[in-house]
This record gives C-alpha cells, sequence and structure tokens, in this order.
C-alpha cells in the first residue's frame, strides 16, 4: 500500500504514519505489532516506559518484514536523564528489542524547573549530549525529543552541535500548539502526534462525527488524516485488527481548509498535562 515517507534532518526517512504501542502489554502487544505490520504499518513507536520493548522485538522478528523496512523508537524514561544513565538506557531497551540500533530515540519528558529547580536546562543538556553520541555511534540514527515546548527546545538548539529531529507531542483537534507548530516546521523539526483521536475522546465528538458523515469516513479516519494535513506524524493506537486496517484506509480523500479550521477549535474538555508542572 506503501505509506509516504519524510525526510529527517538526519537525512534517514520516517513513514507518516506510526503505529503506537501506549499502554499494550504482553500477547496484546505482540498480536497489535504483528497485525500492524501485517496491515502495512512500517513505523512502531515504543518507550522502555511502556514495558513491552521485549513484544515489539519479538513481533518485528516474527513478522518477517526485513529490519531496514521498519522505523523503530523508542524513549529514555524520566528517571534515566543523566549522561551516563541515558546511554544505559538505550543499551538496556536494544538488548530487549533485540535490535543493534534504534531508527529514533527519543528523551520521554524536559526535565523541569519544578522538580529540579536551577537545573533543569543542564539535565536536558546533559541527556541530549549523550543523545548525540548515541547518534554519532549510529546506535541511534535519528535522535529526538518528546513533550518539549519552545523554551525547551530552545535550550538544545542554542546550546549543542545537532537540533533535535523530532519532537513529539500530545496534538490533536483542540489541543493545537500553533506556535510551536511553527517553530518546528521552520527549524525542519518533524512533528509527531501522540494521541491523535483526543485520548479517543475525539471519536464521540459530535462535530467529528459530522464530518465523518461528510466525507463517508469514520471519525477515527478524519482524526488522523487531519493531523497529516497539517504536516504531523500520527501515531495510531489500536489493539483490534479491523481498527488497524481502518486508521491506515485513509489515502482517498482530503479535509477542505475550512473543515480543518472548524476540526482546530473543538472544545475538548480533556485536562492536559504540561511538561513544566509534571511530576513524575
Ligand atoms: P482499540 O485499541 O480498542 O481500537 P489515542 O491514540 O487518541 O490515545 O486513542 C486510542 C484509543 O482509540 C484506543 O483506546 C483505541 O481502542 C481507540 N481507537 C483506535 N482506532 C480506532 C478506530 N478506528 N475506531 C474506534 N476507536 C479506535
Amino acid at each position: 500500500m506503501g505509506l509516504k515517507k519524510i525526510k529527517l534532518l538526519s537525512g534517514e526517512f520516517i513513514p507518516e504514519i506510526g503505529y503506537g504501542t501506549y499502554l499494550e502489554k504482553g500477547v496484546d502487544c505482540y498480536n497489535g505489532v504483528l497485525e500492524a505490520l501485517k496491515a502495512g504499518y512500517r513505523h512502531i513507536d515504543t518507550a522502555a516506559f511502556y514495558g513491552n520493548e521485549e513484544e515489539v522485538g519479538k513481533a518485528i522478528r516474527d513478522s518477517n518484514v526485513p529490519r531496514e523496512e521498519i522505523f523503530v523508537t523508542t524513549k529514555v524514561w524520566n528517571t534515566d536523564r543523566d549522561y551516563e544513565k541515558a546511554k544505559k538506557s538505550l543499551e538496556e531497551s536494544l538488548e530487549r528489542l533485540g535490535l543493534d540500533y534504534v531508527d529514533l530515540l527519543l528523551i520521554h519528558w524536559p526535565a523541569n524547573e519544578k522538580q529540579f529547580p536551577g537545573k533543569s536546562n543542564e539535565i536536558n543538556l546533559d541527556t541530549w549530549k549523550a543523545f548525540i553520541e548515541l547518534y554519532k555511534e549510529g546506535k541511534a540514527k535519528s535522535i529526538g525529543v518528546s513533550n518539549f515546548y519552545l523554551h525547551h527546545l530552545k535550550n538544545l538548539i542554542n546550546n549543542s552541535e545537532i537540533t533535535p529531529m523530532v519532537d513529539q507531542i500530545e496534538l490533536h483537534p483542540g489541543y493545537m500548539h500553533e506556535e510551536l507548530l511553527e517553530f518546528l516546521k521552520s527549524h525542519q523539526i518533524i512533528c509527531e502526534a501522540w494521541s491523535p483521536l483526543g485520548r479517543g475522546n475525539l471519536l464521540t465528538n459530535q462535530t467529528v462525527i459530522n464530518l465523518a458523515n461528510k466525507y463517508n469516513k469514520t471519525p477515527a479516519q478524519i482524526l488522523i488524516k487531519f493531523i497529516l494535513q497539517i504536516g504531523a506524524i500520527p501515531l495510531v493506537k489500536s489493539k483490534n485488527k479491523l481498527r488497524i486496517k481502518e486508521n491506515l484506509d485513509i489515502n482517498d480523500f482530503e479535509i477542505s481548509s475550512e473543515d480543518l479550521d472548524i476540526l482546530k477549535r473543538i472544545d475538548t474538555g480533556i485536562s492536559y498535562k504540561n511538561p513544566d508542572f509534571i511530576d513524575f
């Protein structure tokens, strides 16, 4: 079916839709990744914190899809945001995944001032320094961040030799980050969207349902297409075989710019985690 690929600052290419595995565990995770690879996904997103890297790695091996055709992302968890620990974290992730390299390594959340007064910038830079070395060693073909807002990104960009290649943030209708998206675009940093379905909540939103009826697609397809049309990479999660397929069937329509604007303004009523105030 051929998913489009987008070039990263590293020169590597990332498939425009990813299969997310947050909260997927054990056999469900294994089956989900296997189904996703069968359906045509070639981009799998996991994290040390998800506790499912072994299942992800096994599904990749059992799929018989050549390793080089699959784009694998993992992330370094908050307790490992430190030069030595970050390096060790990737070694352990590779071991669990059964891989020699990942395609993308992300800092899962930035250290913040609330938890580390006067030190958060330094901690993030220390972690980033380890990432740059892992990138140069080829253990991570591309490196980036997750849940980083403008000021977190500027700290890395202004104080190190390598710009993050990706920022993975929560992004969906009703939770736009216009200024951040502009900044990412102007720096050629690719944005990935976690919870593109609004943590599932937007599937029953009346505006989304009305647009689904208008375009003769499902609410999930509208939400996934929305992310693609605003230039980001949706990371889609589903344990269900039919929905895994449904979520890739988005190439036969375009949402008009008026309808994109309507989606952007949806009021979700969800209360969001601000990376500057998280305490985990
Ligand atoms: P399921 O695994 O049963 O398909 P988000 O990515 O915004 O966090 O949303 C994830 C949720 O959306 C999951 O609970 C998933 O449930 C559900 N989901 C994923 N794809 C679809 C779909 N096409 N239709 C309905 N629900 C979906």
